[in-house]
């Protein structure tokens, strides 16, 4: 096993180390850590406050309601811990790009490549564009709504990175066959059963219960096929044939 050191890493800086730790520890994020798959390091933003009262946030030059993370604690923090240059220093906020799988390869390859990967949790109304500039090379949204806080977006991005790692999902958690996986095309994935085979009037689709895998796994990908169809029509590449155009516009 790899010495903690050689491990990658990925350093949190928050306002809300308690909560980040919580989440961390847990479930296959906390026994990616144990295994020695990854690392976590959680840092508090509020120790790199640059005066004695530990002030990270004022008010917004120019006014307005809200108040605005001050540059020097983040550029500070992030200059602190990062240990390679070449580290993605990535800022969780609504005006980011929106996390989807292939972006979560990227920062993944990234992780393993550079060996470390910042996250800093914005929070109150944003932060001074200045430590944007400065430090921050990626800007990640994990939906187009607006939470109180960095935090539970750098968690998800957390999540969907280390359980792409290798080795960090067991067999029977594989995420080959996940929603938004070429296994998947990219689509949805398909309804799963398990025990019991009656509940309350429901049965399972005959066909799962056949032995056949070949055929499971047929059925399985046309159901996939479908329910993206349904669900995410956005989803299903274009027809390159036909004129991809629904409207009776003539
Ligand atoms: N901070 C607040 N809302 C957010 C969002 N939707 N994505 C990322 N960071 C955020």
């Amino acid at each position: 096993m790899s010495s903690p050191a050689d491990r990658p890493v990925v350093r949190i800086l928050t306002l809300f180390p308690d909560m980040i730790r919580a989440v961390l520890g847990t479930s296959i994020l906390g026994r990616a850590e144990k295994q020695g798959q990854v690392r976590y390091e959680v840092t508090d933003i509020r120790d790199f406050a640059v005066d004695k009262h530990r002030t990270v946030d004022d008010t917004a030059y120019g006014g307005g309601a809200g108040m605005i993370m001050m540059a020097p604690p983040i550029v500070e923090a992030v200059e602190a811990v990062r240990k390679n240059d070449e580290a993605t220093v990535i800022l969780t906020t609504p005006q980011g790009r929106l996390l989807d799988e292939d972006l979560t390869l990227d920062l993944r390859n990234e992780l393993e490549t550079v060996g470390e990967l910042i996250l800093v949790c914005g929070h109150y109304k944003g932060i001074d564009e200045r430590a944007r500039e400065l430090v921050v090379t990626r800007e990640v949204s994990i939906g187009d709504y607006v939470l109180t806080g960095g935090e539970l977006p750098a968690l998800v991005v957390t999540d969907a990175i280390v359980r792409r790692m290798e080795g960090v999902l067991h067999n029977d958690e594989s995420a080959n066959n996940d929603s938004f996986t070429d296994r998947r095309e990219g689509g949805l994935d398909c309804q799963w059963y398990t025990k019991p085979p009656e509940y309350r009037g429901l049965g399972v689709p005959a066909i799962l219960l056949s032995g056949h895998h070949a055929k499971i796994e047929q059925w399985r990908a046309a159901q996939a096929a479908e329910r993206t169809r349904i669900r995410r029509p956005d989803l299903v590449a274009p027809d390159p044939g036909g004129n991809g155009n629904d409207d009776a516009d003539g």
